[in-house]
């Protein structure tokens, strides 16, 4: 399969998945607090999803070659957690931090959107890692427009953490999204400038860096899905899905709660 160029009509039921992907992050916000399993999150996802929304959560069942179908209607992931995190019985902790990824389909278009959640007060090193990994997911979609290249969207989001000292993981990337949940291109979060696919508008695909306070490194646990840190250094993602429009870019995935992007960097700040 080759990259799609999105149909207006395609564009205005991506925009509707995407927004009620956001929505149902803002519905699970008030409830990702200290003694809530991560378990309960998720019956609460599903009831939202297919009661209120009548969406289908893409992620229950999905089974990409090589995998066992995953079993939840969305992912959990916690403190060095890095992606793909399994619902579970453990009860969220007063200092932990948890991504929470969410991808609703709604009249076959799929949205794809996560967020951090701070449990009680965050380690100052936490906090950081959160809000340097928000800064760079939004350094990466600044940096898309037409003519842009993806290695474009990769370096802007690799340099920014590795300049706090921070790594990206590579085994894991951003995606074209539509009508199928994966699909192509890949979007790295890392690169070289000027290197990569080309884009042009009506391209929609996902920015979702997973940036870890230590070494890249991860390992994959024996459930088959959840992916935590090789060192066990904490690791957090922000997920968006993006438009490429005829000037720059358009968010799908905003809703009412997604939070403000950081502010523009000056020319001093750039680098
Ligand atoms: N939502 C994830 C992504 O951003 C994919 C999760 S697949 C699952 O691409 F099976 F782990 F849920
Ligand atoms: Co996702
Ligand atoms: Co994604």
């Amino acid at each position: 399969m080759s990259v799609t160029l999105k149909s207006p009509e395609d564009v205005a039921g991506m925009r509707e998945a995407g927004r009620l992907g956001g929505e149902l992050l803002d519905y699970l916000t008030p409830h990702v607090k200290a003694g809530v399993t991560t378990q309960e999150i998720d019956a609460l996802a599903h009831d939202y999803m297919v009661n209120e929304q009548g969406t289908i959560p893409a992620t229950l069942n999905y089974a990409p070659p090589g995998h066992t179908p995953y079993p939840a209607s969305l992912c959990t992931s916690v403190n060095h957690v890095v992606c793909h995190g399994i619902p579970g019985d453990k009860k969220l902790k007063d200092g932990d931090i948890v991504n929470i990824d969410v991808t609703v389909i709604k009249n076959g278009y799929h949205g794809d959107t996560s967020r951090m959640f701070f449990v009680g007060k965050p380690s100052i090193q936490a906090r950081r890692l959160v809000e340097v990994t928000y800064e760079a997911m939004w350094r990466g979609i600044r940096a898309v427009r037409p003519g842009a290249h993806l290695g474009d969207i990769g370096s802007a989001i690799q340099r920014f953490a590795e300049s706090h000292g921070f790594s990206v993981v590579r085994e894991f990337c951003g995606h074209g999204i539509g009508k199928q949940f994966h699909e192509e291109p890949q979007v790295l979060h890392y690169g070289r400038p000027g290197t990569g696919y080309k884009l042009q508008p009506g391209i929609v695909f996902t920015v979702e860096p997973m940036i870890n306070a230590g070494r890249p490194g991860i390992r994959c646990l024996a459930d088959g899905w959840t992916i935590v840190t090789a060192d066990h250094s904490l690791s957090a993602q922000w997920e968006h899905t993006v438009l490429v429009t005829d000037d720059g870019y358009e968010i799908m995935t905003q809703s009412a709660g997604t939070p403000a992007p950081p502010p523009e960097p000056t020319l001093a700040q750039a680098s």
